[in-house]
């Protein structure tokens, strides 16, 4: 059976395309995930997307993974600097977890810095844009 990636986008992920263009692009959620689907569908796996603005969304959406996909790839958005309750979720599961951001978190405000998933997640890619989620499909297709 194909493997399969779970794709989350959290907090204010789903303005993108018309949120601050300078600095996440012009793309909209919309069209991310369907470059997603479809970039996995080409390595022969399977990509299911789930965005949300809600904490507790996301943990359940995590906790559902678990027996059901086979990599999470994450950008947490805000709540990668603040929730604890997600980092829990994502270790709870065991599932490898690739963290992406399509800013350059570093080059921006000090809060941002700190993401608490980093530390539990096996690659970290920020500033690449899409690309950031496309090379961990890739990443996930030839581990
Ligand atoms: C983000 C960076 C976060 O600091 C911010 O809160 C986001 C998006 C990114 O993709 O660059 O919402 O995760």
């Amino acid at each position: 059976m194909a493997k399969s990636i779970l794709i989350i986008n959290g907090p204010n992920l789903n303005l993108l395309g018309s949120r601050e263009p300078h600095i996440y692009g012009s793309l909209t959620l919309a069209q991310l995930e369907q470059a997603c689907i479809d970039h996995a569908q080409e390595r022969g796996l399977q990509a299911e997307c789930f965005q949300s603005n809600h904490e507790g969304e996301l943990l359940d959406a995590i906790h559902a993974a678990a027996g059901k996909h086979d990599a999470i790839i994450i950008n947490a958005g805000a709540y990668s600097h603040t929730s604890v309750g997600i980092r829990d979720a994502l270790s709870g599961v065991a599932l490898p977890v690739y963290e992406v951001h399509l800013s350059n978190v570093h080059a921006r405000e000090p809060f941002r810095h700190h993401s608490h998933i980093s530390a539990i997640a096996k690659a970290v890619i920020c500033g690449l844009g899409l690309r950031g989620y496309l090379a961990s499909i890739d990443a996930i297709a030839e581990c």
